[in-house]
């Protein structure tokens, strides 16, 4: 299947991401073998009726495009290839190791994979329908940055869907805390022998913008229609905008 722009090209090695990206690329370089058994034991299974949710809200046109940044093992990707089979679906990312646990899945072949940087996307002005992504944000290091660069490849009127985690507030803040800070690292440890990644959820959720904040960002950059509904205690969020016409 081909891409769906005239910019496309893949991430060269001279291009390995740089400061706060190094580490991020190497945390999932190092957990994609057991990435997804591990987001199912955290989310109680949820996160792929997330990943639904996300797709289905996304809604290209018949006959679009979808880019699902940040694909990882590519279960957004592969959930709206199967909702929209007349949408040409790319899944970028630029852990290799995700992308290879991502183009193993049943159905893969559906779904255009690229090795992209979110921060200098390989694609034209204007070229997807609609973009969904899923815990991109609090690994980037510049998020506006990041933000712009969806803004500039999405059409206008085009969606933007985003799954996020959330930084604990309200009455239940401190019970959630304790919960990221002790439990989270410690299911890391069991399931995959690897704690402190997932120290590095716990600190790089915390340390996230909220919902609003994040809104507040869309709208600088010329999106529209905000609306967001949290998940699991608030520990999740979807967001989704519009591209201003
Ligand atoms: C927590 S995983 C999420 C994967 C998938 N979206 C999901 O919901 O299961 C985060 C993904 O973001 C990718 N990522 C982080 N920073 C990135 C960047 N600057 N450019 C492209 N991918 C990035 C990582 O490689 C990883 O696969």
């Amino acid at each position: 299947m081909s891409a769906p722009t005239a910019r496309v090209r893949e991430m060269a090695i001279d291009e390995v991401p740089q400061g706060k990206s190094v580490a991020v690329h190497g945390i999932f370089q190092g957990i994609a073998e057991y990435y997804d058994r591990m987001n199912r034991v955290m989310t109680l299974g949820r996160h792929r009726r997330w990943c639904r949710e996300v797709a289905e809200l996304a809604a290209p046109p018949a006959g679009g495009s979808l880019l699902d940044l940040a694909t990882g093992t590519g279960v957004i990707a592969l959930e709206a290839a199967h909702a929209y089979p007349t949408v040409t679906v790319t899944g970028a990312d630029f852990s290799e190791r995700m992308l290879e646990r991502a183009k193993a899945k049943p159905g893969a072949d559906a779904v255009h994979w690229q090795l992209a940087d979110a921060a200098d996307l390989p694609f034209g002005d204007e070229s997807f329908d609609a973009i969904t992504e899923g815990y991109l944000l609090r690994n980037v290091e510049d998020l506006e940055g990041v933000l712009r660069e969806q803004h500039r490849v999405l059409r206008r009127g085009g969606r933007i869907v985003i799954l996020e985690t959330s930084p604990p507030s309200g009455p239940a803040k401190p019970i959630v805390e304790w919960g990221l800070r002790t439990i989270v690292p410690l299911l890391g440890q069991v399931f995959s022998g690897d704690r402190s990644s997932y120290t590095y959820l716990e600190s790089s959720t915390r340390a996230f913008e909220s919902p609003g904040q994040v809104a507040d960002l869309l709208i600088r950059l010329g999106f529209r229609d905000i609306g967001w509904r949290k998940k699991f205690f608030g520990t999740n969020v979807i967001m989704w905008a519009t591209k201003a016409r």
